[in-house]
């Protein structure tokens, strides 16, 4: 038998169809998640209840940052490659409550770096956000650009993991990628997410909050489209060299970030008019000012990701979302 893959968060809307990608390429899988209460448990653990029907699945139900959880497990298990999603997510959240950033980000990712750093996996890769790129006003985002301008504490402790990171993959020799995911939606998706919620709020009659006044660029990025670019990333293990102009490959380190996303971005209106006609309901809208911390715009130039594996598969956004209507009336109807 192979070592197995660790993923952490597999409970998390990502994990899960990283996780049921991974069972169906024949991988043994170790899946690690809290079941955090950060949004409904009952949909983590239906998640964790379908990636238990596969034999090859083992589900581990505990916080990266309590003591001697990762060591014991890379200790018995010694995965052979360590995908790390857990975390706290959301940008709003975070200013409600910043410890929990702290706990799982921070405290969390560096127990994670320990173990590794004991028990060196042949390739780890962490997930940051496009929010690490803050305030920046050139766009398409890149990834050789400065990242020094975070806007919500979330961010903060996403770019914290990044240089913490380099500096263990410097230290230690442990080849690492970091992904900076731009908004993933699709099926199983997360209840605290502009889909989720417009969907909920639209077919219960509801208003929708419409932040901005709906002028917001987001960068939907449908979330097996991702997975697929996860797993093929999983083969691209850093090395010496840069693959092209477009690597911020460290100079000191194995170690690079690389940006998952669509690379065309989306007016949030527009957004909103795909999802009424694809429910055949017109939204009523709560126009608002922007919150805090809220970037206006997110678009990902992805020819990094284009130079590291190749093209990846860009759904079209009606067709995406009309997956998560689908799968969202089985689920809640
Ligand atoms: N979904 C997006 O649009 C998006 C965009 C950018 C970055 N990301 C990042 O991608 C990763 C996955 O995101 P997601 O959308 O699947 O989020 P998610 O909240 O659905 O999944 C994260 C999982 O981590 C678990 N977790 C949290 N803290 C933990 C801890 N201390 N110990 C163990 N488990 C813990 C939670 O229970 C949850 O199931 C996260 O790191 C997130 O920051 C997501």
């Amino acid at each position: 038998m192979s070592n197995p893959i660790l993923v952490t968060g597999s409970a998390g809307f990502i994990g899960f169809h990283l996780c049921q990608r991974l069972l169906s390429d024949g991988f043994d899988v170790i899946g690690l998640d809290a079941m955090t209460d950060y949004y409904d448990v009952t949909l983590k653990k239906r998640r964790h209840a379908l990636l238990e029907t596969h034999e090859r699945f083992t589900p581990i139900v505990e916080r990266l940052e309590t003591p001697g959880t990762l060591e014991d497990l890379f200790a018995t298990h010694k995965p052979a490659m360590v995908v790390h999603l857990a975390a706290q997510a959301g940008v709003r959240y975070s200013i409600d409550a910043p410890r929990s950033y702290v706990e799982s980000n921070i405290s969390g990712t560096f127990e994670l770096l320990e173990a590794a750093r004991n028990h060196t996996p042949k390739h780890l890769l962490i997930a940051s956000t496009s929010s690490v790129y803050g305030a920046n006003t050139e766009m398409p985002y890149r990834e050789i650009h400065k990242v020094d301008t975070q806007m919500s504490f979330y961010a903060a402790t996403k770019k914290a993991t990044e240089a913490m990171a380099q500096t263990y993959a410097h230290l230690y020799e442990i080849p690492t990628t970091m992904f900076r995911f731009f908004t993933v939606y699709g099926p199983w998706g997360r209840p605290d997410m502009a889909l989720f919620k417009f969907t909920d709020a639209i077919q219960n009659n509801r208003a929708i909050d419409v932040y901005n006044h709906g002028d917001m660029l987001r960068d939907f990025t449908y979330v097996t489209d991702l997975v697929d670019a996860v797993r093929r990333l999983m083969d691209a293990i850093p090395g010496k060299t840069p693959v092209s102009d477009a690597d911020n490959l460290s100079p000191i380190a194995p170690w690079r970030a690389v940006n998952i996303g669509n690379g065309s971005p989306t007016k949030l209106t527009d957004f909103i008019e795909a999802l009424e006609e694809v429910l055949g309901k017109a939204a009523q809208k709560n126009m608002l000012d922007i919150q805090p911390g809220d970037m206006p715009a997110t678009w990902a130039d992805a020819s990094l990701l284009n130079d590291l594996i190749g093209p990846v598969n860009k759904t079209d956004l009606k067709d995406g979302v009309a997956n998560f209507v689908n799968w969202y009336n089985a689920e809640y109807s």
